[in-house]
């Protein structure tokens, strides 16, 4: 669900909302690397809030909030996303522990110094990684804690086919040491990076994503933003199919610094 930077044409919030809103994931991600992730960022400060941003439907809310045992509130500026989270919450026996929030991620409303982790898969591209850490730092507690994903290039020469789609989907996508670069920046210590492995692209992503446009192929005939939205991500898994080495999600584990 890449986009974010452009202009939309008229309904294809709409087409996007169609598409997106059944399925349990909205980016490449899986409860594995979220827990590995979650483990290397240890030991996570105790006594303040935590934050799922840009949560979507929560997958990774859910497994953060069971691993845990702690309290999550979960951000999001679609409220289908969060009206199915809070479904999906109780379903698994964390109704109590999830609190869902409609909000922009960089404009919730949190008190300043008060929130031990913050974390946000697949979403950070859409307001900028550096605006994201910058509005965030002020709300994290003394060593507290953020991971992300972020998509990067892995290589400085990519194949043609990938930087074109890629220029065009996500234009200021750059490399792991520009982000890490961007992190320091911003006042965080970058305690690791872990690049998702094309699995979590394929199986909790692209195979249920492809069940649903083809599911919605026929309606396209008579939507041109809907046809728009599926030949998009029909270019996206075709490039990344061919082209996966040359790019990756990658979790930045950070520590507030100082
Ligand atoms: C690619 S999806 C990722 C969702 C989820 N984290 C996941 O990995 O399944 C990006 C999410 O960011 C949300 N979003 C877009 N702009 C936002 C903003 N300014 N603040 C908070 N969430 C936003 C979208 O509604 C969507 O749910």
């Amino acid at each position: 669900m890449n986009g974010g930077e452009r202009e939309a044409p008229p309904g294809t919030e709409d087409a996007l909302e169609l598409v997106f809103a059944p399925l349990d994931q909205a980016g490449p991600g899986s409860d594995a690397s979220t827990l590995a992730a979650l483990a290397a960022l240890q030991p996570i400060p105790d006594g303040g809030a935590i934050y799922d941003l840009g949560c979507g439907p929560g997958r990774q809310t859910l497994a953060l909030a069971r691993e845990l045992g702690r309290p999550i509130t979960a951000v999001d500026v679609n409220r289908t996303f969060l009206d199915r989270l809070i479904v999906r919450a109780e379903n698994a026996g964390l109704g109590e522990a999830v609190t869902v929030r409609e909000a922009s991620m960089v404009a919730f409303d949190a008190a300043p110094q008060s929130i031990d982790l913050i974390w946000a898969e697949g979403a950070v591209y859409i307001v900028g990684v550096e605006a994201a850490l910058k509005s965030w730092r002020p709300l994290l507690r003394p060593g507290g804690c953020v991971g992300f994903t972020e998509l990067v290039w892995l290589t400085d020469s990519p194949p043609e086919p990938a930087a074109q789609f890629w220029r065009y989907a996500y234009p200021s996508m750059t490399g792991v040491v520009d982000t890490q670069l961007a992190c320091v920046r911003q006042g965080y210590e970058v305690v690791a990076t872990r690049a998702l492995p094309a699995d979590d692209w394929q199986a909790g992503y692209y195979q249920p994503l492809s069940r649903r446009i083809e599911a919605l192929r026929p309606r396209a005939a008579a939507w041109p933003e809907l046809a728009a939205v599926l030949a998009e991500i029909d270019d996206e898994m075709a490039v990344f199919n061919a082209h996966h080495g040359s790019f990756a999600y990658v979790f930045f584990l950070l520590r507030k610094a100082g």
